[in-house]
């Protein structure tokens, strides 16, 4: 198969707005190696990203000084603990451009989409209305909205992905005449690296008159992205893909549409007053938070917003774009390799997905893996996308912050191995659930 992508020169672009390794550095986990010395080349935080001391530390500090239930004592140590975990809002919501109020705290993106298909969703979609999705999305911006369908007896519609890897927009302007109640796509393709044009989306599907929900899950971590600027109803994102603590995410929601909605779940934390029989319920954001939330993990979050911002996201984005040219390059000479995503360089994240012609994905990644290389391997959650691009898994590296030209180096050398030595067992053919690259080894702490 022919390459899909336009070749990007190494020589591109005007450098690399910081240093890498220096970042890095930052990272301890990022500071080991396997058993024949090769350092850890971690290529995949699309699915989770590391963390760094300054996000470790403030999770510590929280748990050993002011560790308290909150939002309920009377007595400074909870107040302090409601102060931190407050603060932490206000931190993510400004770095979205949102009002904290706007910003509830849940366990990740998928939590967040349900959350709007269980609540705003069982409220405004109703039987022969139609949702509008895409042949892009994870299956957490398909299988909420399946369900929802299915009880309400509404229509599901998907906007077709090009051969590059781009949404049809002349498909979303059919589909969005049979006037959708809801669109809701993801701002940048976990699986392909595509950056979709969300300004233009979300203008034309308000123009249809439907309420516009973004998975910001691969956005969020690697560019500016500011709620207001891009008008969307709704934004999700998840914690540990923007090297923040796993179990920490966020729905944004205009205030307006939040207070409207009905609760999620019901419990303490999320009531005005309780009655035997009926309650009422507390102001937003706390109406979406019931019970005792993660709150080391927003504390977290909110530390790991405070080092992006200390890098800043329009150079977080600009490293990431040279690293991903480079990748691109370097690529591109590898026989036998197939690039998969949008030819126009600018228009994709830092994910490069590829295949190795006669090696499954899974082998490709098995092999990496014996060289200290972590890539993601198979469907990417992404089935209906795979599908649609006539293939049944791809290899994805994908880079962030603390990764640079020595990683993509070790990647294609790792590559070079691929056909020989030993494969994991179960690595060798793809497809497969979700939990697709599991080798059914269970590795002992300190492996
Ligand atoms: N959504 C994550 C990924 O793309 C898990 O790998």
């Amino acid at each position: 198969m022919a390459s899909r992508m336009a070749r990007a020169s190494a020589a591109d672009g005007a450098g690399f707005p910081f240093d890498g390794a220096a970042v890095r550095a930052n990272f301890p986990l990022l500071d080991q190696a396997n058993g024949r010395g090769q350092p850890l080349t971690f290529l995949d935080s699309a699915a989770s990203s590391q963390k760094p001391a300054a996000v470790l530390e403030a999770i510590d500090d929280f748990q050993r000084r002011d560790n308290a239930n909150i939002h309920r004592g009377i007595y400074a140590l909870s107040e302090r603990a409601t102060a931190r975990y407050e603060r932490a809002r206000e931190t993510v919501a400004g770095f979205i451009g949102a009002d904290p109020r706007e910003c509830v705290f849940v366990r990740n993106a998928t939590e967040a989409i349900n959350l709007v298909a269980q609540t705003w969703g069982r409220r405004n979609v109703g039987s022969g209305d139609l949702i509008l999705l895409s042949e892009m999305e994870h299956h957490s911006n398909l299988v909420p909205w399946q369900m929802l369908a299915e009880e309400k007896g509404a229509a599901l519609a998907h906007v077709r992905v090009t051969p590059e890897g781009g949404l049809d927009m002349d498909h979303l302007d059919a589909l969005l005449r049979r006037g959708p109640k809801l669109v809701a796509v993801t701002h940048v393709s976990n699986a392909l690296g595509t950056v979709n044009d969300v300004v233009e989306i979300v203008r034309r599907g308000h123009a249809a008159g439907a309420t516009v929900l973004l998975d910001g899950a691969q956005s969020v971590p690697h560019l500016p992205v500011d709620v207001r600027a891009l008008g969307c109803d709704f934004l999700v994102f998840s914690g540990h893909k923007m090297l923040g603590p796993m179990g920490s995410g966020v729905l944004y929601g205009k205030l307006a549409l939040l207070e409207a909605m009905p609760p999620f779940l019901g419990g303490g934390g999320m009531i005005g007053a309780v009655g035997l029989e009926r309650s009422t319920w507390a102001a937003v954001p706390a109406k979406f938070e019931a019970g005792t939330p993660a709150v080391a993990d927003a504390i977290g979050l909110g530390a790991a917003v405070d080092y992006l911002v200390g890098l800043g996201m329009e150079r977080v984005r600009a490293h990431e774009r040279e690293v991903t040219a480079y990748g691109l390059a370097r690529l591109g000479e590898v026989p036998g390799l197939t690039l998969y995503g949008p030819t126009d360089a600018a228009a994709r994240s830092g994910v490069i997905a590829f295949s190795l012609a006669g090696v499954p994905a899974r082998g490709v990644a098995a092999a990496l893996d014996a060289e200290n290389v972590a890539v993601r391997a198979g469907h990417h959650c992404c089935q209906p996308l795979m599908r649609a691009l006539g293939i049944d898994a791809l290899v994805r590296a994908s880079f962030y912050v603390y990764n640079d030209e020595g990683d993509v180096d070790r990647l294609v050398a790792a590559l070079a191995t691929v056909g020989r030595g030993e494969r994991v067992p179960g690595a060798a053919a793809d497809g497969g659930a979700c939990r697709e690259a599991w080798s059914g080894r269970v590795a002992a702490v300190g492996d």
